[in-house]
C-alpha cells in the first residue's frame, strides 16, 4: 500500500496530523531531524493510535537522506511540515532560516519529481498576507510584505510550489495557510513543546498559569480592536490536523495549486484569551500591559469559507476546548517531552 510521508511529523502539528491520518486508515512515514522535537512524541502517537510509525531521522535539506526515503517506500503524497518557525530567531539567524526552509522545499520537489510523486500539501501561514487593510483574510487577497525572514520563507516556498505546478500539469500542491494553532490532543499526552521561553501567546499563558513564568506581558492595549489588545484567529490543533486529512483527500482527485485558509473565522483578543483560560481552568494568569511588539498587526482572522465549500472542512472545537486541552497538556507535562 502506498504511504503518506510527513516531513516534520514529530513536531506539534505533524504529530496531531499523524493521529488523524492513522485513524482514517492511511499508512504514514515520518521524516524528521528532531531539531525541534523528540522521538517521544511519535512514541506517544503510537500509544494513542495503537499503530507503529515507521520513521527516518533525516534532514530534508540533505538530498541523499531524502532520496533514501523515496527509494525505500512507495509514497503517494507528502505533507511538508518540516521547517523552522521561530519569528524572532529568523530575524537573528536569517541565513539558517532561508537555507532550512527553502532548501527543504526545493529538495522535496526534485526528489518527488524523480520518483513520480505528484501530491504535496504544504504548511504555510497567514503571515504571508502581511498587514492587509481589512479582515477577514481570504485567499483571493494578494500576499503582502512580510515583517521577518520566517514569513518570507513561507511566501517564497508558496511561489516555488506554484511555479512547479505551472510547469508540471500532473502535480498537485495544496498550500494551507494556518492561522494560530493552539491546544493539544484530548489525551493531554502530546502538545506544543516550545524550546525556552515561548514567543506565542497560548504557551506563554499556560506557562504563567503553571508557575514556570511570573506574568504575561500583553503587547499593546491601544489597537483599534474591541478592548485595545491584538485580535487573532486561534484554531484547535486537532481541527487543524483534520484539515490536512481533508486536503489529502482533495489532492487525490485534483491537480494544480489550491490555497486554503485554515482558521475558524472568529477573532479573539489577548484579554479574551486570558479571561477564557482563567475561567475554563479555574486558574489565575497575572498580566501587565506592555508596549506593542514590533511587527505585530492589530487584527488577523480568516475567511474560512473556501475550505468549508471545497474541502468540506470546518473547525469544530470551541475556545473552551482550546483552553482546557492546552492546560491538560501543560499540567501533565510541565517540561514538555523532557520527563
Ligand atoms: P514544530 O517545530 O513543532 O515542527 C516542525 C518539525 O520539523 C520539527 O519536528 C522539526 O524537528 C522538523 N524539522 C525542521 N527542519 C527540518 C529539516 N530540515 N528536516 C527534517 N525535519 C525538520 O512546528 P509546528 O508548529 O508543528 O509547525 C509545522 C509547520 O507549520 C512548520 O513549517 C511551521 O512553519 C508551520 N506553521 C506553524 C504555525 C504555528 O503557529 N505552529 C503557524 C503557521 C505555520
Ligand atoms: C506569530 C508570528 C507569525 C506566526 C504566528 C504563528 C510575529 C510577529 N508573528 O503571530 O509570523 O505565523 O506567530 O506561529 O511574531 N501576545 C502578547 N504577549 C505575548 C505573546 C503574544 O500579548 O507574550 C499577543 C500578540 O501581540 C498577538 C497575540 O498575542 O496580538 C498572538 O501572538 P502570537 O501567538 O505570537 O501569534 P501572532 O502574533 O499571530
Amino acid at each position: 500500500m502506498s504511504k503518506i510521508l510527513l516531513t516534520g511529523g514529530a513536531g506539534y502539528i505533524g504529530s496531531h496530523t499523524a493521529i488523524e491520518m492513522l485513524n482514517a486508515g492511511y499508512e504514514i512515514i515520518v521524516a524528521d531531524n528532531f531539531s525541534n522535537s523528540s522521538k517521544e512524541s511519535l512514541r506517544r502517537v503510537e500509544k494513542i493510535t495503537g499503530k507503529t510509525i515507521p520513521f527516518y531521522q533525516a534532514d530534508i535539506t540533505d538530498k541523499e537522506q531524502t532520496e533514501k526515503i523515496f527509494e525505500e517506500n512507495d509514497i503517494a503524497a507528502v505533507i511538508h511540515f518540516a521547517g523552522l518557525k521561530s519569528v524572532g530567531e529568523s530575524v537573528s539567524c536569517p541565513v539558517r532560516y532561508y537555507k532550512n526552509n527553502l532548501l527543504s522545499s526545493l529538495n522535496l520537489l526534485e526528489v518527488m519529481e524523480k520518483h513520480h510523486v505528484k501530491k504535496l500539501v504544504f504548511s504555510s501561514s497567514a503571515t504571508v498576507y502581511g498587514n492587509p487593510d481589512h479582515v477577514p483574510f481570504d485567499e483571493t487577497m494578494p500576499v503582502g510584505v512580510c515583517t521577518n525572514p520566517y514569513g518570507w520563507t513561507k511566501q517564497m516556498s508558496e511561489q516555488i510550489f506554484q511555479d512547479a505546478c505551472v510547469a508540471d500539469k500532473d502535480l498537485t500542491v495544496i498550500l494551507l495557510r494556518y492561522f494560530n494553532p493552539v491546544g493539544a490532543h484530548e489525551s493531554g499526552t502530546i502538545g506544543e513543546a516550545p524550546n525556552g521561553t515561548p514567543n506565542n501567546l497560548m504557551p506563554y499563558i499556560s506557562q504563567v498559569a503553571v508557575g514556570t513564568l511570573k506574568q504575561l506581558s500583553v503587547y499593546g492595549s491601544d489597537y483599534p480592536t474591541h478592548d485595545g489588545t491584538g485580535v487573532r484567529d486561534y484554531i484547535h490543533v486537532v481541527d487543524l490536523a483534520k484539515g490536512h486529512l481533508a486536503a489529502i483527500r482533495y489532492a487525490e482527485t485534483h491537480t494544480g495549486t489550491e490555497i486554503f485558509n485554515l482558521g475558524t473565522g472568529c477573532g479573539y483578543s489577548v484579554l479574551d484569551m486570558v479571561k477564557a483560560f482563567e475561567k475554563v481552568n479555574g486558574v489565575s494568569v497575572p498580566y501587565r500591559i506592555a508596549d506593542r511588539r514590533p511587527g505585530d498587526i492589530a487584527s488577523a482572522y480568516a475567511d474560512p469559507a473556501k475550505a468549508r465549500d471545497i474541502l468540506g472542512w470546518q473547525a469544530e472545537k470551541t475556545l473552551e476546548d482550546m483552553c482546557r486541552d492546552t492546560w491538560k497538556w501543560q499540567r501533565q507535562n510541565p517540561n514538555g517531552y523532557n520527563a
